[in-house]
C-alpha cells in the first residue's frame, strides 16, 4: 500500500486522509517525560536510541501516517560550534549574538561528520518504521537567524530587523550561510531515510511580505533547492497568511498553513499544491464535541486543495490530553475512509 502521506503530498488520491502532528512527540506524552527526565534537551538530540525511542511513541500511541524526527532546530548550529543552549521553560538561547559580518564567519558549513548521531537514530528509525514514513527537518534561514541575532526567544525580531535594514550585507551573509547549514542538515536526514522534509519559518508571519521576498525567501528557497527532486517538502510558518503565495515560491510541494486562515481559502490562492493543516491547537484543549466538529470542518475545507495532509495549526501544546488527539486521528481515518 502506497503510504497515504506520501501519496497526499505528490497530488495522488491516498486511502484516506492522511494526519500527524507538529510536536506529536514530546512534552504533551507522560512517555515522553519518563524517557527524558535527567537528560537535557541537545543531549537527548545526541542519542539514537532515545531520539528513536520518542519519535517512535507518538506512531505506537496514536498511528498517525508519519514520524517526525526528534529533535530541534538549533541541533545543527550546535554541532558547528555555535555556543547555544536550550533553557528549560525560555527556548535556544545563544552566548554571543550575531551582530556584525565577522559573527558571520562564526558560522562554518555542516559537515555530515558533525551530526553522525542524526544518521544513526534514522537509520534505527526507518528500521523500526517500516511502512510508515519519517519526516525530517530544519529551521529555515530567517527563523534561525532571529534566535542567532536576538540572542533567544523574541517578540518584535526588532535586532534581526534593524540589522537586515542597516547592514543588508550582514544580513545576507548570515543568511546565506545559515541556507546551506539547513540545506545539508535536510540532505543528511533524507540521505538517511527521512521520506521528505519540513523546514520550519516558525517566526516569518513577522515578517511584511516585501520584506519576505526581499530577506527571506531566496535563502529558503536555497535551503529547499538541497533536496529538490528527492523526497516531497512541507514549508511552513506561523501567522503566514499574508505570505502563502511567496512561500509557495520556494518551490516547497506543501505548503503548511495556520489556524487563522481556512484550508478552502489557501486552496484557492495555491492551485498545485498540497495543503497541510489546519486545527487549531486549542482545539484540542476542548470537550470531545466541539472538537469533532472543528475536525470536520477542516477536512471539509481540505477538499477544496490538490491534497491534503491533517495537521494543527502549529505545534501540540504542553497540557493537551493524548486521548483527545487519537480521538483525532481517529475521526480523519474514519470519516475520510475510501
Ligand atoms: O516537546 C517539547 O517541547 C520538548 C522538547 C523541546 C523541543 N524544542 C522539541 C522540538 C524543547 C525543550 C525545545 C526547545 C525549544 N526550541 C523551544 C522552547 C520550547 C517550546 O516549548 O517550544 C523553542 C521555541 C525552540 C525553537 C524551535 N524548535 C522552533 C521554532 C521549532 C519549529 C517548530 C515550532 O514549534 O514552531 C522547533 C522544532 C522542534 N522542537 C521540534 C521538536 C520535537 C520538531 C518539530 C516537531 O516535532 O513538530
Amino acid at each position: 500500500m502506497t503510504s497515504p502521506f506520501l501519496a497526499a503530498c505528490r497530488g495522488e488520491e491516498p486511502d484516506r486522509v492522511p494526519v500527524w502532528f507538529m510536536r506529536q512527540a514530546g512534552r504533551s506524552l507522560p512517555e515522553y517525560r519518563e524517557a527524558r527526565a535527567g537528560t537535557t534537551m541537545l543531549e537527548a538530540c545526541r542519542t539514537p536510541e532515545l531520539v528513536a525511542e520518542i519519535t517512535m511513541q507518538p506512531v505506537r500511541r496514536y498511528g498517525t501516517d508519519a514520524a517526525i524526527f526528534f529533535s530541534d532546530i538549533v541541533v545543527p548550529l550546535a554541532a558547528i560550534g555555535v555556543d547555544i543552549e536550550i533553557v528549560p521553560g525560555v527556548g535556544p538561547v545563544v552566548a554571543e549574538p550575531f551582530r556584525t559580518e565577522a559573527d558571520a564567519d562564526r558560522l562554518r558549513n555542516l559537515d555530515p561528520c558533525d551530526v553522525g548521531y542524526v544518521t544513526e537514530a534514522i537509520g534505527l528509525l526507518v528500521k523500526e518504521l517500516g511502512e510508515t514514513p519519517l519526516i525530517g527537518f530544519a529551521g529555515a534561514p530567517f527563523t534561525l537567524a532571529s534566535y542567532l541575532i536576538e540572542g533567544g526567544p523574541s517578540r518584535d525580531y526588532a535586532k534581526t530587523k534593524a540589522l537586515m535594514r542597516s547592514r543588508p550585507d550582514v544580513w545576507h551573509s548570515i543568511a546565506s550561510k545559515l541556507a546551506a547549514i539547513c540545506g545539508e542538515f535536510l540532505r543528511v536526514q533524507v540521505e538517511a531515510g527521512a521520506s521528505a522534509v519540513q523546514l520550519f519559518d516558525s517566526w516569518a508571519g513577522a515578517l511584511s511580505e516585501a520584506d519576505y521576498r526581499r530577506f527571506a525567501l531566496p535563502h529558503s528557497t536555497a535551503a529547499l533547492m538541497g533536496v529538490a527532486d528527492s523526497v516531497p517538502r512541507i514549508h511552513f510558518g506561523v501567522g503566514t497568511g499574508h505570505l502563502l503565495e511567496a512561500m509557495a515560491e520556494t518551490g516547497a510541494e506543501v505548503i503548511g498553513v495556520d489556524f487563522r486562515i481556512p484550508l478552502d481559502q489557501a486552496a484557492a490562492r495555491l492551485p498545485g499544491k498540497t495543503l497541510q493543516g489546519n486545527l487549531d491547537p486549542t482545539a484540542i484543549l476542548a470537550d470531545d464535541e466541539p472538537l469533532i466538529a472543528e475536525t470536520d470542518e477542516v477536512l471539509q475545507a481540505g477538499r477544496a486543495a490538490r491534497g491534503h495532509i491533517f495537521n494543527l495549526g502549529h505545534g501540540v501544546l504542553p497540557d493537551s490530553d493524548p486521548a483527545k488527539l487519537k480521538l483525532v486521528v481517529d475521526r480523519v481515518h474514519e470519516a475520510t475512509r475510501r
